[in-house]
């Protein structure tokens, strides 16, 4: 586990006092929530089709950061307390020309490992709605792009 267990801890804190039904409790809290963001990137790593899109911030070790935007963007998602601090979605994938293609596939690995982590249907659901709200944010490549 790479991330901060204080901020975890902090995390589960805040949503037991303002928001104890939302998604992020009830999946499990930040552990959960990290667990989840861990094995997400291991899957987009060990992926032909997506490790590229990530190798310069492996290389300047900016993974970790990655993971912990990731973390608080999905916290904050599923109905836990709101701490993103990293760039809006245009901003951070504008450059990345990401096809829909390339969009489908990372979004199936997240809703995959979610599901193997247990997470109940409706919460998939509606993950997966969000997924498709925030796609036009993202996915900037033309159609029959090599990414
Ligand atoms: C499925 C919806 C997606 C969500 C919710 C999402 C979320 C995020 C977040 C929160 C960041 C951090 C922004 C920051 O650090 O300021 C990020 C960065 C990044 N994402 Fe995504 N992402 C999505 C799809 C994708 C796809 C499809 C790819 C390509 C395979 C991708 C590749 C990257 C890369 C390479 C970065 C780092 C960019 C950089 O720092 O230069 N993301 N994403």
């Amino acid at each position: 586990m790479t991330q901060d267990a204080a901020l975890l801890g902090q995390l589960d804190n805040e949503a037991q006092q303002t928001n104890p039904s939302s998604a992020f409790v009830a999946i499990g809290g930040a552990g959960a929530v990290s667990a989840v963001v861990e094995e997400f990137y291991s899957r987009l790593l060990a992926d032909p089709a997506t490790t590229g899109f990530f190798t310069p911030l492996v290389e300047s070790d900016g993974l970790a950061a990655l993971k912990r935007h990731q973390v608080l963007m999905l916290t904050k998602v599923l109905g836990g307390p709101d701490r993103y601090a990293g760039r809006d979605l245009q901003t951070s994938h504008g450059h990345l020309a990401i096809t829909d293609e390339t969009y489908r596939r990372v979004s199936l690995h997240l809703l995959t490992v979610m599901h193997d982590f247990k997470v109940p249907m409706d919460i998939l659901q509606a993950a997966d709605g969000i997924l498709g709200s925030v796609r036009p944010l993202v996915v900037t490549g033309a159609h029959g792009d090599a990414q």
